[in-house]
């Protein structure tokens, strides 16, 4: 899966309460402004849309070397991760893409990861990463599925993600949100799995 957070991929904004998108416009999703992160609950988990304030508890999510394996990177200190979520709040993105973001979290509120969605006017990129001490356990699938769900209430369900060939927990989540591999691959070796519609969260 491509490199998570590494460039303008997805972001976060405010929590605005839930849209009641009618179609699909671009960035903008009609009559009800920009697209931005709602709060998400699913059955164990709270996701929150990023902010600033998230990058210390994120450093530390992230400081693990061996979360880097497949997709390449290192932990980034609080100061490259506060600037990189600076920058993804802020923008500017690129033409035609609204970032998305989420911060997951266990009801405690402890961060344990994050899901991004890059949105275009095709569909929604995304990536996932679980702290190394609260892997498999179901929380990336069940993260993912969420914000799944969350995308497919704002008529986005032409859902992608990149994962590296031999990526066994990446792709068992792609699977778990419906995905499969579609024989292509992008510029990284990495396959895009795909799945239109999105599938309904199990919880
Ligand atoms: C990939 C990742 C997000 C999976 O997180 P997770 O919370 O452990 O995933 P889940 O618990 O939902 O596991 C889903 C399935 O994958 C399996 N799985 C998870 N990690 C696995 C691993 N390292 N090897 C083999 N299977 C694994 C689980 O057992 C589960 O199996 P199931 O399909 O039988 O239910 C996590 O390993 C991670 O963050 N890795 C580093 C970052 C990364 O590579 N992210 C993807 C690119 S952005």
């Amino acid at each position: 899966m491509r490199r998570a957070h590494s460039g303008p991929r997805a972001s976060a904004v405010a929590t605005l309460a839930d849209l009641r998108p009618t179609r699909w416009q671009g960035w903008f999703v009609a009559g009800q402004g920009q697209l931005v992160a709602a709060k998400l609950v699913t059955s164990r988990l709270v996701l929150t849309p990023l902010a600033l304030a998230d990058a210390p508890d994120m450093a530390e999510v992230l400081s693990d070397p061996v979360l880097y394996t497949h997709t390449g990177g290192s932990p980034p200190t609080l100061e490259e991760l506060t600037s990189r979520y600076r920058r993804q709040l802020d923008g500017p993105w690129p033409d035609g893409q609204v970032w998305l973001n989420w911060v997951v979290r266990l009801p405690s509120e402890e961060a344990i990861g994050y899901v991004q969605a890059t949105v275009t006017e095709q569909g929604a990129d995304l990536a996932w990463v679980i702290s190394t001490d609260h892997q498999r356990q179901g929380y990336a699938s069940e993260a993912t599925r969420g914000v799944a769900e969350w995308l497919g209430r704002h008529s986005i369900d032409r859902l992608t993600a990149h994962v590296a060939p031999g990526h066994t927990g990446s792709e068992r989540v792609a699977t778990h949100v419906g995905m499969k591999p579609s024989g292509n691959f992008d510029d990284d070796g990495e396959q895009i799995w795909r799945v239109h519609p999105a599938p309904s969260v199990r919880g």
